[in-house]
């Protein structure tokens, strides 16, 4: 029988994190980017960054925090462990209603008012599949209004996710939610490797990426120029005051009555904020 034992390596080179070091990293990591680390997410942790503490060759979290919040840690292994502790889990066509409404609903208004050039902002958009996913329905949408042209940027705190945008290669898995007449349209199928899938260059080239961390003062973006924001599922891992100081400051880069789009489950009820909710989970700015 292959039951593991208590002294296999797997089981007995996995470090616990000491009270003092996990209060340590979840303070810092809430003040730097907002993302609340109460006690429940501390196995999270461990898990996620156990393998990075021994391939730095060190023996305790103690060791490593004091190495990553040092001057030479701060120039490079701290940011690759904010890509291990941000949650990046996304999908093509996720929350599927937006994309409709954008293209069906608001698109077609803006245009009787008209707009031509659509500015849209993906804010927190991981590893990609949201910002592709605005492409093939705005792509979609010009087949019948090919005067209207768009941009998108693209942003994320995590570099690790950006790259993997800017590269645009999937596992054939992740497109499944992808409509059929778009998978040839949008994604080319890899040669080498058959279960890989790339999104055409044509359409890789429409991205624009930048890193912003929410937590900045300034995200160095131009006020009162985009049309649409998407912010979804990422306020969720913020409290309630840190979301509301986002949003403020979101809404100094829409256009008057550009449109917020949030996830599913996060809302803006008790904030005192310019925004007017116009569809579920989307709210137009009345600045
Ligand atoms: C769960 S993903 C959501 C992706 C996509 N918007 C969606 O709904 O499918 C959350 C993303 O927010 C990013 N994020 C977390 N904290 C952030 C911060 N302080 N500033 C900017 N992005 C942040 C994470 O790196 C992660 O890629």
């Amino acid at each position: 029988m292959n039951a593991l034992r208590i002294d296999d390596p797997g089981v007995s080179s996995f470090l616990k994190m000491d009270e003092e070091s996990f209060e340590r990293l979840s303070t810092y990591v809430t003040r730097e980017y907002g993302i609340k680390l109460p006690s429940a997410k501390k196995t999270m942790l461990e898990s996620r960054l156990n393998r990075k503490v021994k391939a730095l060759g060190l023996n305790t979290y103690k060791e490593f925090l004091d190495f990553i919040f040092s001057e030479e840690g701060k120039q490079g292994e701290l940011y690759n462990v904010i890509d291990l502790i941000t949650t990046n889990k996304t999908d093509f066509f996720r929350e599927a209603a937006h994309f409709h409404f954008l293209v069906n609903e608001h698109l077609p208004y803006l245009q009787k008012n008209g707009l031509r050039n659509l500015k849209i902002w993906s804010a927190g958009c991981s590893t990609g599949e949201e910002p592709y996913t605005m492409i093939m329905a705005l792509e979609e949408f010009r087949k019948q209004s090919p005067e209207t042209t768009y941009s998108i940027l693209a942003t994320d705190v995590s570099i690790r996710v950006i790259q993997t945008a800017f590269q645009g290669i999937y596992d054939i898995e992740k497109i499944a939610p992808v409509p059929i007449e778009f998978k040839h349209n949008y994604f080319l199928r890899s040669k080498t490797h058959p279960r890989l899938v790339r999104v055409r260059p044509e359409y890789r080239k429409k991205l624009q990426f930048k890193r912003i961390n929410f937590m900045d003062n300034s995200y160095g973006l131009n006020k009162a120029d985009y049309d649409v924001i998407f912010c979804r599922n990422v306020l969720i891992y913020f409290d309630k005051a840190t979301q509301e100081k986002v949003i403020t400051k979101f809404c100094t880069h829409l256009k008057p009555g550009g449109l917020l789009f949030l996830g599913h489950s996060e809302s803006i009820i008790g904030m005192s904020l310019p925004l007017k909710q116009i569809r579920p989970t989307v709210y137009r700015f009345e600045g």
